[in-house]
């Protein structure tokens, strides 16, 4: 029988989840079908609810339900728990599970497909909201000399290095700390939602320093403003989100299938030229 899944948000109609789902079964001979579920703010239980009756067996969580996605769980995975947003669902039974791949897609984005080892290496994050919330826990993993994050509003970045503290060497600072910190960094990603609306966190082109991976999280959108200032400042190396968003996609897809798609191929097909 031909399983069911899908990715649930609210606008949903921009989503490539369903492309990029639809590319991993066929490569993996997987008898499935991914289609796009707009649900009703407010409405995300009973939308799963229904999807979960007519035998769905498995949800990536979009805009705006990522935190609803966490409360409607039996099972939180590590990362959805420390997070405390979830991004893909598992359903077996009365049994709901909840993971977060958003961070882990980042990491192996960048260490993988960029070649860019995060050990050792001093990383800022810019913005403290879910996304960073999500990439933190992996990043810290691989280990880095230190990551900064620094938001518009401090004290979330505060709270975010408080809380993450325990799994490595994280610090938090607003713009203005920001320039007032010397030296650049080694991998600067925007995990702001400011690229979406053309906008620019308010950073000096010092935070790129030599050899500089500029990484933007928004995909689709080319040369953002921030990937725009990176360029001007002599980053070495420049990307958006793209490879992410496919990574987390064979994330989740691993974890229901429990097959690996490769990912190449369908990063070059979606990538948009940073020109
Ligand atoms: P989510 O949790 O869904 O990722 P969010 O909580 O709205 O979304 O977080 C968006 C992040 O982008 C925040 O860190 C936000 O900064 P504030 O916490 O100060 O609001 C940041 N952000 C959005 N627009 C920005 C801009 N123009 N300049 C700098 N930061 C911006």
């Amino acid at each position: 029988m031909t399983d069911r899944y899908a990715v649930i948000g609210n606008p949903i109609g921009h989503s490539k989840s369903p492309a990029i789902h639809t590319a991993f079964a066929a490569a993996t001979g997987q008898d499935m079908r991914y289609e796009a579920l707009e649900a009703p703010v407010g409405g995300f239980a009973a939308a799963v609810d229904a999807f979960r009756a007519a035998g769905g067996r498995g949800l990536n969580v979009t805009a705006p339900f990522k935190l609803d996605a966490c409360a409607y769980a039996t099972r939180l995975l590590p990362q959805a728990g420390l997070a405390g947003a979830a991004n893909a669902m598992s359903f077996d039974g009365a049994e709901v599970a909840a993971g977060n791949f958003d961070g882990i897609g980042l990491v192996r984005d960048i260490v993988d497909n960029l070649g860019c080892a995060l050990r050792g290496r001093r990383v800022l994050l810019l913005g403290a909201g879910g996304a960073t919330r999500g990439a933190l826990a992996p990043v810290l993993e691989r280990r880095p000399a230190e990551v900064v994050i620094a938001n518009r509003t401090a004290a979330t970045a505060e709270a975010l290095a408080q809380r993450f503290a325990p799994h490595g060497a994280v610090a938090a600072t607003g713009y203005d700390g920001l320039r007032r910190r010397p030296g650049g960094f080694d991998i600067v990603v925007n995990a702001t939602s400011a690229s979406l609306r053309g906008e620019l966190p308010d950073i000096a082109a010092a935070v790129f320093g030599p050899g500089c991976l500029a990484y933007d999280m928004t995909y689709g959108k080319g040369l953002t403003p921030f990937l725009r200032l990176a360029r001007d400042a002599g980053a070495a190396r420049l990307a958006d989100g793209v490879g992410m968003l496919v990574e987390q996609a064979a994330e989740a897809f691993a974890w229901w299938r429990g097959v690996r798609p490769g990912t190449a191929a369908v990063i070059a097909r979606m990538t948009v030229p940073l020109a």
